[in-house]
């Protein structure tokens, strides 16, 4: 397995736009592994069914495929939520294991973001992030990003559905949210992109720089 990193943390901590930066930097391939989850979401309320449906939800997540992905669209308030409810079940994270270790194990390494990369998808990852900020400068974030898109959008339903998320995230007996024991903490709440930016890559470059290849 080459170098790999992962990085997990709540909604909006700011792990997604990390992760493409870190990306770029590296030169190292990137999967948002949210996007399966929200894939599984909106393919199941597509459908007519409801995501809190173990079985409708494990059949759509046996069924996904990452090329297909890209035409669906998972943004918004409404696929996060969907995508919350289709990650609760074990069944649902066990279909999508085997599509995240495949893109991980690729020669020259990646980069994987999501809830449980540093605990489940990859414990030997060469470094682990995980990326926190305070629920209300993470509600303010995604609220400006949202609010371009749908104006009347409130930022305390932004902060309500960040609650609400963190709570089901963290409190689901399939891979909680939880930082890996050996996971390097970044907290965002007092940094803007570019100093979380600069952090995460001088802790990813120190740790590449030791990283021994397993044998
Ligand atoms: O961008 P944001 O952090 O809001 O959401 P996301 O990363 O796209 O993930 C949406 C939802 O999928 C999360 O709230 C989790 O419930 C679930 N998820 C997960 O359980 N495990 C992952 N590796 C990634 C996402």
């Amino acid at each position: 397995m080459d170098f790999t990193v992962a990085i997990d943390g709540p909604a909006a901590s700011g792990k997604g736009t990390l992760a493409v930066r870190l990306g770029q930097a590296f030169g190292l391939p990137v999967l948002d592994t949210g996007k399966l989850y929200r894939a599984v979401g909106v393919t199941v309320a597509a459908a007519g069914g409801d995501a809190r449906d173990a079985q409708a939800a494990e059949a759509a997540a046996r069924r996904l495929d990452l090329d297909q992905i890209a035409a669906l669209d998972l943004e918004g308030p409404t696929a996060g939520e969907l995508a919350s409810q289709a990650a609760v079940h074990a069944g649902v994270r066990e279909a999508l294991f085997d599509m995240q270790r495949r893109f991980a194990l690729r020669p020259g390494g990646a980069i994987l973001d999501g809830r449980d990369i540093g605990t489940v998808i990859l414990p030997e990852a060469g470094v682990k992030l995980f990326v926190t900020a305070s629920p209300e400068v993470r509600a303010r974030r995604r609220w400006r990003q949202l609010s371009q898109r749908d104006p009347g959008l409130a930022y305390e339903t932004v902060l309500a559905d960040i609650h609400l998320r963190d709570a089901r995230d963290s409190h689901r007996a399939a891979a909680p949210l939880r930082a890996a024991p050996d996971a390097v903490l970044l907290d965002t709440t007092d940094l803007d992109i570019e100093h979380a930016f600069d952090a995460a890559r001088r802790i990813v470059e120190t740790a590449r720089d030791r990283w021994v290849r397993p044998s």
